[in-house]
């Protein structure tokens, strides 16, 4: 089509308003995470992508160390009066405080133009971003704890099968050993060994006493028979766990991925760790799902908040950024990327791996489980990994003597 002069004139126009639109909105937004494991970072690098196409700068504020040791400094910079433009956090209760006292942007205006409630799958993750009716967060992702990662290659050098549920797991262990191999790799960090027993909790007690002791923060259930077996189990995997050292949950991975551990407890994060080592699932390495005995996806995960600052150009790009995450492109390579489940259940996954799509699939049969970061306050949830990790490292702490002390927690659990 020839293009006339005054054409040419009128396209120069729009082309130099869109320029200095985008110029004019161009914000710089520190983000804050905890994603720095060479899987979380391919992860994060999608994001930033995605956000500086639109016009706009992410500047990465990644704060090395686990959720344990990000959240505090988070919380403590937005209470501080030194905000970060977004932060990662996991959706579920961690920002409540600094909701309740008016620190978060309220994001209802975009969740309401472009249909949040009809968007995230299950919108049980946009609940858990609502507090008085107000939608305080975008949840960017699914990460279940109910997962176990096992090496193919640790079970082929021992010579037994690759285990298919936990009970063959604990009785593989031997011949493992035999071969200097480590049966279950686990890093040191509280949140691992609490994350590990929540999984043995839910695996091998069942959904319905997990939401027990969880939910109904039932002290009498969580000191009684059913969860004094759970100890038990949680005792043996302590054994079983002796001589895994390593300190960061991705280094406990890469034990499963070389094939120095048999296979680690650890949430469906792990899979950006098996991807970006080139391990395919099926091929090197197998996925057990509630630990192989009922498959059941628990709906942890991620959201981003957005402490409000008082600056009208930061609150729109705060709320591009929002809109970005949850569009269907990013969700796919966001969630791709980091071995997650998207939100969003209207995407195209087809290039998601083996072990994605068993995911995928429990979620689509509905057989979810409402994750501890949902239920249970930060306070408590930490007291919970502290007896944890003390148990797991001190081998003079009998499961009786952890279950009474975990009793009393859920007693005056919040
Ligand atoms: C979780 C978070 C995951 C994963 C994991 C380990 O809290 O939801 O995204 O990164 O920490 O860092």
């Amino acid at each position: 089509m020839e293009m006339t002069f005054a054409r040419v004139g009128w396209a120069a126009g729009v082309l130099s308003a869109t320029a200095l639109c985008t110029a004019a909105m161009a914000t710089e937004l520190e983000v804050t995470h905890w994603w720095t494991s060479g899987g979380e970072a391919a992860a994060v690098a999608e994001f930033a992508k995605a956000f500086d196409a639109g016009g706009d700068t992410w500047v990465d504020g990644a704060i090395a160390g686990s959720g344990g040791v990000a959240r505090p400094v988070i919380v403590s910079r937005i209470l501080g009066g030194d905000p970060m433009g977004a932060t990662q956090l996991n959706h579920g209760r961690q920002a409540e405080e600094l909701v309740e006292a008016g620190l978060m942007l309220d994001l209802t205006d975009v969740a309401e133009a472009e249909g949040w409630r009809d968007i995230v799958n299950p919108v049980s993750l946009l609940d858990s971003c609502t507090v008085d009716g107000k939608i305080y967060c975008v949840p960017v992702n699914i990460h279940s704890w109910q997962w176990m990662w096992l090496s193919r290659k640790a079970y082929e050098e021992a010579g037994v099968d690759v285990p298919t549920n936990w009970d063959e797991f604990v009785a593989a262990a031997p011949a493992l050993e035999e071969k200097g191999i480590v049966p279950l790799a686990m890093g040191q960090q509280a949140w691992q060994t609490a994350g590990a027993f929540s999984v043995l909790n839910v695996g091998l007690g069942g959904e319905e006493l997990w939401k027990k002791v969880n939910v109904e923060k039932d002290a009498d259930a969580a000191a009684g028979p059913e969860m004094a077996r759970i100890f038990e189990a949680f005792g043996n995997a302590r054994s079983l766990a002796a001589g895994s050292t390593v300190q960061d949950w991705n280094q406990a991975t890469n034990m499963v991925i070389t094939g120095k551990a048999g296979g680690q407890i650890m949430g469906d994060w792990a899979q950006g760790e098996f991807s970006l080592a080139g391990s395919k699932a099926g091929v090197d390495y197998e996925c057990l799902p509630g630990l192989g005995i009922k498959e059941v996806i628990s709906t942890g995960g991620d959201a981003f908040y957005f402490p409000k600052q008082d600056d009208a150009e930061i609150e729109a790009a705060q709320k591009r950024m929002a809109s970005m995450m949850l569009s269907r492109e990013v969700q796919v390579a966001f969630n791709l990327a980091k071995g997650s489940l998207p939100v969003r259940g209207d995407i195209d996954l087809s290039a998601a791996n083996d072990c994605m799509k068993k995911g995928l699939e429990i979620l689509a049969k509905g057989n979810i489980l409402i994750s501890g970061d949902q239920v249970l306050s930060a306070d408590t949830q930490g007291q919970v990994e502290d007896l944890m990790v003390e148990f797991w490292n001190d081998t003079s702490i009998t499961p009786a003597d952890a279950q009474a002390r975990y009793a009393s927690i859920i007693a005056d659990a919040d």
